[in-house]
């Protein structure tokens, strides 16, 4: 399935990767995503740089406007997880970063071994607007919705459908009015691109989910229902800490894991890096290497059918192991 949001560019060999392992697991899951992309034979640069909680109670900031600068001289980013620092005022660095370098499709692919389906949420506006009056008695965010942020993400969507089966717009314009421009420009895209589709009511689909999620192949939704259904599916799918995704602009992206930075199981060793693995692909693919890309996701699959697991999936494998285990495929796929 073509899951990386398109290949922009050609060849992996010059360019420059952003490494931000970030807090808790991130670090633990990113090492391990390395590891695995010099056992494929991947070659890029690596530009280090510490964000996070770490670096707030260094510093007293999260990122620094220089750290921007610096992503923004790179092609992409390899991003683990980062802590919430305990702030009343700290605004998302992530979702900062998402806006700053518009990287408005979050693209998460589900794959077990009889699922395959993608969700694809606008990454940019909905009710992560940051549009906000906090008040003690009173609290209001605005959600926002435009033709052209919905334009944009079905687009892609439609993209990702290829000669698969459907798209379907996840919605909830029965209550919310702003999403019948969401739902209505989805459809448009969709007829236009002659791409088969159909929607639902983001609760149907929350509910679709569990009892029948194989009826899905490209989910289309807003910021906040991708959030939420993301997270549902990676249940579905067995982890959290299985699922990858990227976040893809124009001609920049960040790829990430799609669990945070799991204080309860950081710094023991047993954090799944499947899911970080799984973003280093994606990330090799949009880079222009769809060939690592295929061989990682076959190690990976090599390492889960032969039971090299952690124990959030039931196994008694640990973070190192299962790193070794993918690496050790790779090396003799080399061979
Ligand atoms: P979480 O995703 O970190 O963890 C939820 C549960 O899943 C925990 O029980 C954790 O142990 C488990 N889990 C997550 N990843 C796993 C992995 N790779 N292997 C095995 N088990 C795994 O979400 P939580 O606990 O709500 O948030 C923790 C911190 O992470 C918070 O500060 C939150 O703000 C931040 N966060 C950061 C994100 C990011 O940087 N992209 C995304 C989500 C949360
Ligand atoms: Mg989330």
């Amino acid at each position: 399935m073509d899951d990386s949001g398109g290949g922009e560019v050609s060849s992996t060999g010059s360019k420059k990767v952003a490494i931000v392992p970030g807090d808790g697991i991130g670090p633990e899951v990113i090492k391990s995503a390395l590891a695995v992309l010099e056992a494929a034979g991947a070659r890029f640069e690596q530009i280090p740089l510490e964000i996070g909680l770490s670096r707030w109670k260094r510093t007293g900031e999260v990122m620094a406007e220089e750290d921007l600068r610096t992503l923004k001289k790179c092609d992409c980013i390899l991003f683990g997880a980062i802590t919430t620092p305990p702030d009343p005022n700290y605004r998302s660095v992530l979702l900062r970063l998402r806006r700053e370098l518009d990287l408005y499709a979050n693209i998460r692919p589900f794959r077990s071994k009889d699922l395959d389906f993608i969700i694809v949420r606008e990454n940019t506006e909905g009710l992560y607007s940051g549009l906000e009056e906090v008040g003690a008695e009173e609290s209001r965010t605005l959600r926002v919705i435009t033709r052209r942020g919905s334009q944009r993400i079905a687009e892609k969507a439609c993209d990702l459908v290829g000669e698969r089966r459907n798209l379907t717009i996840v919605h909830k314009s029965n209550i919310l009015h702003s999403d019948r421009l969401f739902l209505k420009t989805c459809q448009d895209v969709a007829r236009r691109r002659l791409v088969a589709y159909d929607d639902m009511l983001v609760d149907a689909a929350a509910y679709n989910l569990v009892i029948n999620p194989k009826r899905f192949d490209v989910l289309v939704t807003t910021n906040l229902f991708g959030d939420i259904l993301s997270d549902e599916a990676a249940g579905v799918i067995g982890s959290l800490g299985l699922c990858a995704s990227a976040n893809i602009g124009q001609s920049y992206a960040l790829f990430e894991p799609i669990h945070g930075s799991a204080p309860d199981i950081a710094g023991r060793d047993i954090a799944n890096p499947i899911g970080a693995i799984r973003s280093a692909a994606m990330m090799m693919k949009w880079l222009g290497n769809a060939e690592v890309a295929k061989r990682i996701e076959a190690a990976v699959q090599k390492a889960l059918e032969e039971g090299k697991k952690t124990p959030d999936l039931g196994g008694s494998c640990n973070t190192r192991q299962v790193t070794e285990a993918i690496s050790q495929y790779l090396k003799l796929q080399l061979d």
